[in-house]
């Protein structure tokens, strides 16, 4: 099993970088979950503080590209992937060598360009076969119509729904689709028990189980 988790960073020169709030959390707790469940785990971890879960094997990667590097060497074998990392959309067109300095004369605005880093899950996830791919989507607003949009263009099998409330959060409220509509939804709950849920979409195709709405 495949999971990756936390932010990625984008960097400008050798000490900024473009980031955001992610902590890993879902991520994590999702690898730990598996791997407790006897599944043999490979989890790619953006910059985090985190502790590895026993028994996973972790790769640690900054960028957006180096993460798309990891998938494209662990995906082939593997047979699902939970992509929960939130993978930086774009990064600056050049990485300065040197420390960016202001004017001397200060009072200047200055422009980043960025370009589009490439969607990871579509990317590896075109020609999954008979692999499992279960996508997060984090939205303010539109939720259900926008992750079923995403769950078809990155051919995913299910999508896991989260508000912004979910970020660096050990508490998430999420709703899980697939190309059908809703399946489940967990109001409020610890990311371990949601993580355990989620583990269950791969043996029940729903992830209903013995865990009970609240
Ligand atoms: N994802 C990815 N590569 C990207 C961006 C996102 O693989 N460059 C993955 C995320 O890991 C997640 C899913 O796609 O599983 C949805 O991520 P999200 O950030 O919600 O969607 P985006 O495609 O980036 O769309 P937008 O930010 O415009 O809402």
């Amino acid at each position: 099993m495949l999971v990756t988790a936390g932010p990625t960073r984008e960097h400008i020169d050798p000490v900024r970088y473009l980031s955001n709030e992610s902590s890993g959390r879902m991520g994590f707790e999702i690898a730990r979950a598996a791997a407790a469940d006897g599944h043999r785990v490979t989890l790619i971890a953006g910059p985090v503080h985190m502790e590895t879960p026993p028994g996973v094997e972790r790769v640690d990667v900054v960028s957006a590209l180096d993460m798309l590097a990891a998938l494209e060497e662990h995906f082939p074998a593997a047979d699902a992937l939970y992509m929960a990392a939130a993978v930086g959309d774009f990064r600056p067109a050049e990485r300065l060598e040197c420390k960016w300095k202001k004017k001397e004369e200060g009072g200047g605005a200055a422009v980043l360009e960025l370009v589009e880093n490439p969607d990871l899950l579509r990317t590896v996830a075109r020609d999954k076969g008979a692999r499992k791919v279960i996508a997060f989507a984090l939205e303010t607003a539109d939720g259900p119509k926008r992750a079923t949009a995403k769950l078809i263009r990155k051919n995913a099998d299910w999508i896991v729904l989260n508000g912004a409330s979910a970020l660096n959060a050990p508490d998430s409220s999420v709703t899980v689709l697939d190309a059908d509509g809703p399946v489940w939804s967990a109001e409020g709950r610890p990311k371990a028990e949601t993580a355990e849920r989620l583990l269950r979409l791969l043996s029940l195709g729903s992830g209903e189980g013995p865990v009970e709405d609240p």
